[in-house]
């Protein structure tokens, strides 16, 4: 009898084994599950597509969440550096665990990846010419005064990235569009012998296949823009100040029919915000403030989250999807995706709109 009903256990756990438990919809702000069975755990990511792939590389937030002494005045809880995660899958809804593609260090505190340091918004991009892939990530001390990039390279899209260096953009240069440090001031001539602070940013590979760094500096008040080399492991010098005194973080740019477009959080930490977006019909601008593209209940929090990543989906014409965090300040490990479709009405301005659950079908309609 014991032997019957083993089988018949073991039969009925072979069956659903085998039956798909494939997702086909995205819940946004729901605990999003990989193809094991575990919580994607990716936060202020960005999508890579290559060769018939969609890779999702993301902060690893595990661990107890605290509050270090040095963030107290303005309530900066975080959890301590484990790496960079990065998840793959074809039909951006079923994700595949690749593991850590950027591992933090250990026992060096004198290490940029040290544990008790800051490593957020990693982005990966491809070269084309050097066929790597190039990985930039904010990279911080603690108290955030570090305000650096980090970049790491790879031959594969899973890793191992190796990490190269942290900079403090374009010490010593002035941007396009500004003639003397002085006639800005503040912290833009303050750090410009040591170089400008980076934190929350995103790269933009643009047709062409230039590359472009934005980051939040000058203490997030004001925004840069800057190239990045031929081969996307450093910066070419040439940049430009963008969104002076606007107070932009989390910037996620996509292009469309020729034009640019952005969109960023205000500047408060985990809580959220109205959400912004600007258009440009050059990188360097000038930009057109569009204003906060969210519609409907919840728009004025951005349906509780932070941008993170626009990804234009392959194959279907004027389908973008607007990637967020929602935080949770008290426990980031539990932080969770928003992921909504992004439209772009008839005047060319940006819409989004809160969805329980949708698919990608949303874009054919
Ligand atoms: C947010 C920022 C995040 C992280 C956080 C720390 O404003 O977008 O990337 O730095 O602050 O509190």
């Amino acid at each position: 009898m014991k032997t019957v009903l083993s089988l018949m256990v073991l039969i009925s756990v072979m069956l659903t084994g085998c039956q798909s438990k494939k997702d086909t919809s995205i819940k946004p702000g729901e605990v999003w599950l990989d193809v094991d069975g575990n919580p994607i755990n990716a936060h202020g990511g960005g999508l890579l597509y290559h060769q018939g792939m969609y890779y999702w590389y993301g902060e690893i937030k595990e661990g107890e969440t605290y509050l270090p002494d040095c963030n107290k005045s303005w309530g900066g809880t975080r959890v301590d550096v484990t790496g960079v995660s990065c998840y793959s899958s074809k039909d951006l809804v079923n994700w595949k665990n690749e593991g850590i593609v950027l591992t933090s260090v250990k026992d060096d505190p004198s290490h940029d990846l040290y544990k008790d340091n800051v490593l957020e918004r990693p982005k990966v991009v491809y070269n084309a010419k050097t066929k790597k892939f190039v990985l930039w990530v904010h990279v911080d001390s603690m108290d955030y005064q570090k305000a650096s990039c980090g970049v790491a390279v790879s031959d594969n899209p899973t890793g191992p990235f190796v990490y190269q260096q942290s900079i403090r953009p374009n010490a010593n240069i002035l941007p396009l569009n500004v003639e003397h440090q002085d006639s800005i001031g503040g912290a833009f001539a303050r750090d410009f012998e040591k170089g400008q602070m980076a934190r929350d940013m995103t790269v933009f590979v643009d047709d062409d296949n230039k590359a472009y760094l934005f980051y939040s500096s000058e203490e997030n008040k004001t925004h840069q823009i800057a190239e990045l080399s031929d081969d996307y492991l450093s910066l070419t010098g040439k940049y430009k100040r963008v969104f002076e005194g606007r107070s932009m973080e989390a910037p996620a740019v996509f292009k469309r029919n020729g034009k640019y477009y952005f969109m960023a959080s205000g500047c408060t930490a985990w809580e959220p915000n109205p959400a912004r977006s600007a258009v440009a019909e050059s990188i360097w601008g000038p930009w057109k403030e569009l204003g906060n593209p969210c519609v409907g209940e919840g728009a004025e929090k951005t349906f509780i989250s932070q941008s993170t990543y626009i990804l234009p989906i392959q194959g279907k014409k004027d389908a973008y999807i607007f990637m967020a965090d929602r935080w949770n300040k008290d426990d980031l490990p539990d932080s969770r995706y928003i992921w909504l479709p992004l439209r772009i009405d008839e005047e060319e301005k940006l819409v989004l709109q809160w969805h329980d659950e949708w698919d990608l079908a949303i874009f054919d309609k």
